[in-house]
């Protein structure tokens, strides 16, 4: 299994966020996971898509916007023009998901669905062709810092299973994401339960040395 860290700016000094950006990634994480809250959608208001911009020429790695808004369409759009690679959202905050995951692939960009602890998996039913990312929240949206709720491993395991089945019979690799909670002392039973790429803000950018978690993740991850 190809493991993927995806550091949450959300924790960072939004002060020296490019520094912030190229220091993670030469502590070795692959990707950097790019917190939208609209005040709407969740009870948080965080960055748009001129900070993407601003930040995209201080790395090659993989954007990845989760945009926790509603609507979804035209701030997905603006995104993709901003130079993110991956964009997901909520089902909750799109009229219509198929047009929305459409929309942002049309734009260049990989599109993925993410599920809140209580949203149902069946979302997925009639639209895997067009995933290619699931986001699984194992913490409910708005905010850093929260505790893992266990039963997403649950969920993991299930979406797990839908991707296992989906990838033998196409051939096309779909990634699984966990966002909210991830650890040091948490992250091995979480890819034991079937996810490829973890974000992690406070656990990252809440210690004074990025390297040394991001080693301790990849030996959990070894393990
Ligand atoms: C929560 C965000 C997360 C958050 C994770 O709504 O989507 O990406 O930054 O933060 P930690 O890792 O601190 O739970
Ligand atoms: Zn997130």
């Amino acid at each position: 299994m190809n493991f993927r860290i995806a550091p949450s700016l959300l924790s960072a000094d939004f002060a020296r966020l490019g520094d912030e950006v190229k220091d993670v990634i030469a502590a070795g994480a692959d990707i950097i996971h790019f917190d939208v809250m609209d005040n709407h959608y969740v009870p948080n208001l965080t960055i748009g898509p001129l900070v993407c911009e601003a930040i995209r020429p201080h790395t090659t790695a993989p954007i990845d916007v989760h945009l926790m808004v509603k609507p979804v369409d035209a701030l997905a759009a603006m995104f993709a023009k901003a130079g993110a690679d991956i964009i997901t959202f909520h089902p909750e905050g799109s009229e219509h998901i198929d047009r929305t995951l459409g929309l942002i692939r049309d734009a260049g960009c990989k599109a993925g669905l993410v599920f809140n602890p209580a949203t149902s998996l069946s979302y997925l039913d009639h639209v895997m062709d067009k995933v290619d990312m699931i986001l699984i929240m194992s913490v409910n949206p708005g905010f850093g810092g929260q505790s893992f709720i266990p039963e997403a491993l649950n969920k993991i395991r299930a979406a797990r299973t839908r991707i296992d089945e989906y990838t033998a019979k196409t051939g096309r690799e779909i990634w699984l994401e966990v966002d909210g909670g991830v650890k040091v002392d948490n992250i091995r039973a979480i890819a034991e339960a079937g996810a490829d790429t973890f974000v992690a803000g406070s656990a990252i950018y809440g210690q004074p040395d990025y390297k040394a978690v991001i080693d301790a993740m990849r030996a959990e991850l070894s393990q």
